[in-house]
This record gives C-alpha cells, structure tokens and sequence, in this order.
C-alpha cells in the first residue's frame, strides 16, 4: 500500500476520502474526533501544495439530496481544524471549482451519498468523481467496510495511496492482533451475542484470553446453567455459546466471564442495585454490570497481559450505577498503558463513548473511531476500501 511519501503532490488534484460523518446537535458539530483525525493528511497536501478535494458521506441519504445532511455546514469547522479556509461546491459546481483552484486550497464536495452511484459502487460516478482529480488518498477507515465508489472504485482509477489517519489506523489493529505482544486479551462487551458471534469465532484463535462482558456474558453463563434471573439472555443461543466455550477450551484460549454481577429490579438511573456472586442471582433480577470482584480479576489479568483489544461494554454504562465495571477496567487499562506495559486498542459502536465516559480514552494506544468497519475487522472479514488500496 503506498502512502503520502509515495505520491509527486505538488499541484497535483487530490481527492480525498475522508470520513466526516460526525454527530450534529441543533446544526453545529457534537464530536469533532472525526475531523481532527482527517486533518493531519488534509494539511500535509495542502502545505506540500496540493490542490486537496475532500469527499465524504454523511448520514445515510440513499441517492437523494436531503437538506439536512449536506456536507456544507462541515466547512467551517473542518477550516477551523485545518487553520485555513475550505471553500464547498456540489457535485453541478465541482468542476469549476477544482479549475479555480490554486496548490494548497481546499474545498469540500457535497455529500457523495447524494448520488444514488455512490453506493452502487457504479463505475460511471467513479469516473465523475476520477474527472476532477489526478491522485486519490484514502484517509477513512471507518468506511472501509463498504464498496462503495468513492472508497472503493475510485481507487481503481487512479494512482491512489493511504493518509496518515489511515496508515495509523492499521498499525494499531496490526499491533493488537497481527502481530500483538504476547499474552494478548480480547474484551468484548454489548448487548448481544448474536450480533458479535463472527467476532467472537475469529478471536478465539488469536487471543490468549477472551473477556465477555455486558449483555453477551449473560447469555455464556445460561449456557453453563447459572440462573439469570431477568436479565437480557439469548437463550436460544446456549448451544452455540457451548461449542464456542469448547473450541475456545481446545485451541488454549481461556475464556474469562464475571465472577460477580450488580443487580436491579428495573433499568433506570439510580435504581437500588446489590452486588451478588454471579450464581446467586435472584429469579426477577437483572444483570447490569459487573462486580467489584469482577473488575479486581480483571484488572490483574490486565497486569500480566502486553495487549488488551477492547470492543464494547462490560455493563450498561448509561446510565449510573451501572457503568462502574466498564468505567473502573478502562481505567486500569488506561494506567496500564501509561505506565508502558500494555497496549491498548479499542474501537467499535459504543466502545469510545464508553471509553470517554471513563476518562481513559486518551490514554489508549490507539482508539478507532470506526463502527462498523471495526467489527468487520474484529470478523477477520477483508475490508474492500483497504482492498482496493493494496490491489495497484
Ligand atoms: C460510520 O459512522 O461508521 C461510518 O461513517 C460509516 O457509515 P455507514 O454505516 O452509514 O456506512
């Protein structure tokens, strides 16, 4: 895969595919993470003198122009990020204004989700997209798992090469699970097991210890015969929860699950809560989080490892009282990494809201901000934006 270093940029059209699919609230940007992450590659082309074209998505338009998910109101604050201004054009506009442009200038094109050839992956919105540049960067990881034409065709058209935001994020993974420092845990939480069982497949071959948490360890203990009361079980899931604690048991990897759960009668902040051992759990009660001893097992766990790959949470971090495993192991986690000896990746859904919650996503080797394309990783699935990439 080429990087920036790789590519002859000055007054070169760049097209770059960045992910500027941010949270909004009442018009203005909630969460800049993803910005700042695109920035770095966005400044390096327009200082090396690059004429920098920045496509994106936001929100899920299918094919049509909607109002409210224009990329336009992004401008301002991805100037602001880049400390220079950032002119905006649609996709009627774009050619005129790549040819007023000068090396260094950037400008933002509308939403590519507007056109219905965006998610179609149709090579003829590919070629559109290919017109107005010479050199294409992918910088967004987070919308690597779709094939779609500005992530994926378009990088077949052109002489293409990965952005720093990119190239870093594929180290990480690559520390946490390719090549990890050995003893190596994996740290899943959520709600389900069933959305999470490719996940759980792949890592069970690449993890030393494989930590279940939230929802989904519920589902584990059912299947090992604790009562769990109310809590939230796929109990139709037992048998497959089963073959995976058997595999798991067969290719040495120790699968590690709450020795002690808080408890409520209802779901709702501040509800009473009372901490039990994880087999005396009343009938009509709900598991919410784990316990104090819960946590101290895992934190010692997290003592002997070198890497911990996080994905999820351990309770329902929401809301309080129950967020206190998730917030206490991150924490360790977070120490750990401080102090040098663990490497800490995590990413996925909720997993950096509940880091933040925490106050330990900072301390993190490396968190992704990426959904979806983080589980697909987790899947050991190819991701076809990296694909296309590696193909030239
Ligand atoms: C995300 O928010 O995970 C990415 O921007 C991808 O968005 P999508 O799930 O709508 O493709």
């Amino acid at each position: 895969m080429r990087v920036l270093d790789d590519l002859s940029l000055a007054g070169a059209r760049v097209l770059v595919r960045v992910d500027l699919n941010v949270p909004m609230r009442d018009g203005r940007v909630s969460d800049a993470t993803r910005i700042d992450r695109a920035a770095p590659t966005l400044s390096e082309l327009s200082d090396k003198g690059a004429k920098v074209i920045v496509l994106s998505h936001f929100g899920r338009p299918k094919g049509k122009v909607v109002g409210e998910m224009s990329l336009a109101p992004l401008a301002e604050p991805l100037g602001a990020a880049l400390d220079r201004p950032v002119a905006f054009a649609d996709m009627d506009g774009a050619a005129a204004a790549v040819a007023a442009m000068s090396g260094g200038d950037v400008l933002l094109l509308e939403n590519v989700r507007f056109d219905p050839g965006e998610e179609a992956n149709a090579p003829g919105f590919a070629r559109r997209l290919a017109a107005l540049g010479d050199l294409y960067v992918n910088d967004a990881f987070s919308c690597a798992h779709r094939a779609h034409a500005s992530t994926e065709a378009l990088a077949h058209l052109l002489p293409n090469a990965a952005g720093r935001s990119l190239q870093a994020e594929l180290a990480a993974l690559e520390a946490a699970l390719a090549k990890p420092k050995r003893p190596v845990a994996a740290l899943v939480g959520g709600a389900k097991v069933s959305s999470k069982l490719a996940v759980l497949g792949h890592l069970l071959d690449k993890v030393d210890q494989l930590i279940i948490g939230g929802g989904m360890a519920n589902t584990f203990l059912f299947a090992k015969g604790v009562n769990v009361g109310a809590s939230l079980c796929e109990a139709d899931l037992a048998g497959t929860a089963r073959e995976i604690m058997a595999r798991a048991g067969t290719v040495g990897c120790e699968i590690v699950l709450p020795v002690d759960v808080v408890l409520a009668a209802e779901f709702k902040a501040g509800a009473d809560s009372a901490t039990v051992p994880v087999d005396k759990v009343p009938d009509g009660m709900m598991i919410l989080d784990v316990g104090p001893a819960s946590v101290r097992d895992l934190t010692d766990r997290l003592r002997s490892c070198r890497t911990l790959l996080w994905n999820g949470p351990l309770g329902a971090f929401e809301i309080a009282p129950f967020d206190g495993g998730t917030v206490k192991v991150a924490q360790a986690a977070a120490a750990l990494t401080r102090a040098g000896t663990l490497t800490s990746v995590a990413g996925g859904g909720d997993t950096v809201a509940a880091l933040r919650h925490a106050g330990a996503a900072d301390d993190f080797t490396y968190v992704s901000t990426a959904g979806g394309a983080f589980l697909e990783w987790l899947e050991g699935k190819p991701l076809p934006g990296i694909k296309a990439l590696e193909d030239q």
